[in-house]
């Protein structure tokens, strides 16, 4: 490990063995109904499709391997950038809101705690208060992402106070201009939301004091668009896959994305991340680092900031390992050649990376 963190016994380290411990943990809270609405099992919006397509994508590519080197554990580089920010691992916590208020005490500080420690990047979602935000800037690398509200005045206004309270970027989840429905057919937040056009968003970009961040990017030509408008940085999501469904996955569309961004903006991807090994895919086709969204609130449901930390130095373990195991010394020298397909979905993938390169 990178530091003097050990993982504490009582934590469980296979995968399936936390979500069992944080499936408890829910429904001893009383909140059972949240069990479908952000674990790894089934969810997301109308048919699911976007949901269950991510993970699908994620294990229809394989990883090449490179026995014969000479590469020690701690000297690999795995450090990234976030929003210009150095981070030790390309991985930072996604911006959150509803739904996780109830999984342990301060949860927003806990995250910016963990962030800290780590050396990585925290984000905060919509509404968030400016004693929360502003807590968790004093701490540690926090960016804050905003519903694009009806009011255009209103969204600049968020996006503003979020660089006086001490956020080191800040942005919109331009994906959220229909609501969100996490799980079936309900939509949330519909009125608290509307879609803006390039040049509406060109202008609030001039307005903004810092770095500037567009989430939910999944296309080549709203990823073309986003560089235009003067974005730092294009979270390529599905938000979960409370969105659009039907969507492509996030990997499906990055070496499209790529092509057209190359080192105009980072890049970073959202949605469906469980593996330190997703992330190694993540960015050999293309992006900077990753977001995790809900594994972060099974680390606060474990144990707050420690459990946290927790899953992050779990990804941390998978994405090393792999590296020794592929022969890969930087997370700078992936590319799709490390990668191979597994099945059609695969194929199809890795042949687009050919096509676009
Ligand atoms: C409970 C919950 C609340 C979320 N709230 C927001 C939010 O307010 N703003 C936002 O941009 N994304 C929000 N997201 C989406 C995350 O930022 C991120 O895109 C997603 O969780 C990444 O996928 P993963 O959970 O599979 O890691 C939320 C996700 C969850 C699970």
């Amino acid at each position: 490990m990178s530091d003097s963190y050990e993982n504490p016994i009582s934590f469980p380290v296979n995968l399936e063995d936390i979500e069992a411990l944080v499936y408890q943990r829910i429904i001893d809270l009383g909140h059972p109904e949240r069990k479908d609405g952000w674990t790894h099992r089934q969810g997301g919006v109308e048919t699911g499709s976007t949901w269950r397509r991510a993970q699908e994508i994620y294990r229809s590519i394989g990883l090449r391997s490179r026995m014969i080197n000479s590469l020690e554990y701690n000297s690999l580089h795995i450090g990234s950038m976030f929003a210009g920010q150095a981070i030790s691992l390309p991985i930072s916590a996604a911006p959150m809101v509803s739904g996780i208020n109830f999984v342990c005490e301060k949860p927003f500080e806990q995250i910016a705690r963990a962030a800290a420690r780590l050396n990585v990047a925290a984000g905060i979602g919509y509404p968030s208060g400016v004693t929360v935000y502003s807590g968790m800037a004093s701490l540690a690398k926090t960016f804050r992402i905003i519903k694009p509200a009806p009011q255009r005045e209103r969204l600049v206004k968020e996006l503003k106070e979020s660089f006086a309270g001490g956020c080191c970027a800040a942005g919109i989840d331009i994906d959220s201009i229909g609501g969100m429905k996490p799980v079936g057919d309900e939509v949330r937040f519909a009125e608290l939301v509307r879609p803006y056009g390039k040049d509406e968003l060109k202008d609030i970009r001039k307005e903004v004091p810092g770095k500037f961040i567009l989430k939910g990017v999944m296309s080549a030509k709203d990823a073309l668009d986003a560089v235009e408008i003067g974005a730092d940085v294009i979270v390529v999501s599905t938000h979960v896959g409370y969105c659009l469904d039907y969507s492509p996955a996030p990997l499906e569309v990055l070496p499209e994305i790529k092509a057209v961004v190359g080192n105009k903006a980072e890049i970073v991807v959202d949605s469906g991340i469980t593996r330190g090994t997703d992330i190694i895919k993540a960015i050999a086709l293309g992006a900077d680092s990753v977001l995790i969204g809900r594994l972060t609130l099974w680390g606060l449901l474990l144990d707050g900031a420690d459990g946290v930390i927790h899953m992050f130095r779990r990804l941390e373990a998978e994405l090393r390992r792999a590296m020794i195991l592929m022969g890969v010394s930087s997370l700078k020298d992936l590319s799709p050649r490390n990668l191979c397909p597994l099945d059609e979905k695969g194929e199809r993938l890795l042949g687009k990376c050919e096509q676009v390169n």
